[in-house]
């Protein structure tokens, strides 16, 4: 991982961590008494909650309103460029946890869904992004409690030394609960060529968790493909546990440029028409270069393009500055880049 990856984990982490302000918090009255039609914590369990009679209707309508699906659903669409099958599986989710609320106010056989998943693609591809949004999805339909997302590493759950793995794990655990336990790389837990290692003490705690708390905490392990079949098959207890496998496939350079388009409207920036055909080309040279990480190399392109773009209007001959001119990517701030030097 370069640095720049690492800064923008690092960023995810202390986002995640943070509360968000469109949410209730967990604090706030939602609840129903367990027991009865709609499960504890359910964010938006109130006097319509009540139990049904046999020839009631539910009002389809309100209950996709209510629960905001369709709304966090169109705006997962419009800020992720591609990822259709994703999205799909989203979606998916989405509707078979609205059902089962709907089912229980029926009081109909619901078992509570397993959705532990793993996340599997190359860097940048927008795993973590999407495992946000999965926490928000399920906190507003009455999975989860908080809806937070806690992003962890090996180096977040396993102890070096003897006893320092169990409390370090369970107050990740703790962290978790009521969200969604991130586990990046989490292939990394499971170090067959050292006898001692401690990591193995973390999976066993975590299939605990997995198995009986199911309530309280949806685990998503992350990572790369191809190490991600092989953690699973030497850790058939984990496999099993595991009941949504998402594989998110590399960009296109056509999903890259939308990306890209994406991220400048959002800060209020534009590429001037030949900034539009010279990121093209920085694309294509990027791609093909080591440490490439899809849409998070895009990001860091543009973060150095606006770097390039200041200093450029800063030390130019200029009197005035117009508007556009801070909102101007142009070609050569794009061309200054390391990767056109490279060549
Ligand atoms: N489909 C997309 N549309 C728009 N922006 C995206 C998309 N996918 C990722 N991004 C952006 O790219 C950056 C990297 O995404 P993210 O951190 O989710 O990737 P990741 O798969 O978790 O990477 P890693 O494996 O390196 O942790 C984020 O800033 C995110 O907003
Ligand atoms: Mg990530």
């Amino acid at each position: 991982m370069d640095t720049s990856a690492k800064r923008s984990w690092d960023f995810q982490m202390n986002r995640a961590d943070q509360p968000r302000a469109d949410q209730p918090r967990a604090d706030q009255p939602r609840a129903m008494e367990s027991g009865t039609a709609l499960s504890e914590g359910d964010p938006v369990a109130d006097a319509e909650g009540t139990l049904l009679l046999d020839d009631d209707l539910i009002n389809l309508y309100e209950e996709k309103e209510k629960t905001k699906i369709e709304a966090i659903l169109a705006r997962l669409d419009d800020e992720l460029v591609g990822l259709g099958p994703v999205k799909t599986k989203l979606a998916e989710i989405s509707s078979l946890l609205l059902v089962d609320r709907m089912r229980k106010r029926f009081s109909l056989a619901s078992s509570r869904p397993n959705l532990h998943m793993s996340f599997t693609g190359s860097p940048g591809t927008g795993k973590t992004t999407v495992a946000m949004r999965m926490a928000e999805l399920l906190f507003s339909l009455g999975y989860l409690k908080k809806g937070h997302l806690v992003a962890v590493t090996r180096d977040d759950l396993v102890g070096q030394y003897i006893g320092h793995t169990a409390p370090k794990t369970k107050e990740v655990l703790k962290r978790a609960m009521g969200g969604v336990l991130f586990i990046d790389e989490a292939y990394y837990l499971y170090r067959p060529e050292n006898e001692r290692d401690y990591g193995q003490e973390t999976i066993e705690i975590l299939l605990q968790v997995m198995e009986n708390q199911r309530d309280d905490l949806v685990v998503i392990v992350a990572g790369y493909k191809d190490r991600m079949d092989k953690f699973f098959e030497s850790n058939p207890g984990m496999n099993s546990r595991i009941a949504h496998h998402v594989d998110f496939p590399d960009y296109s350079i056509e999903e890259l440029d939308q990306i890209a388009r994406l991220i400048l409207k959002d800060q209020s920036y534009y590429f001037s028409k030949e900034a539009e055909e010279t990121f093209r080309e920085y694309l294509n040279k990027r791609m093909t270069q080591p440490h490439f990480a899809n849409a998070r190399s895009v990001r860091n392109a543009i973060e150095r393009s606006r770097l390039r773009q200041a200093n450029r209007i800063v030390n130019s001959q200029a009197e005035k500055v117009s508007k556009d001119d801070l909102m101007k990517i142009t070609a050569e701030d794009i061309r200054l880049s390391r990767v056109f030097l490279d060549l």
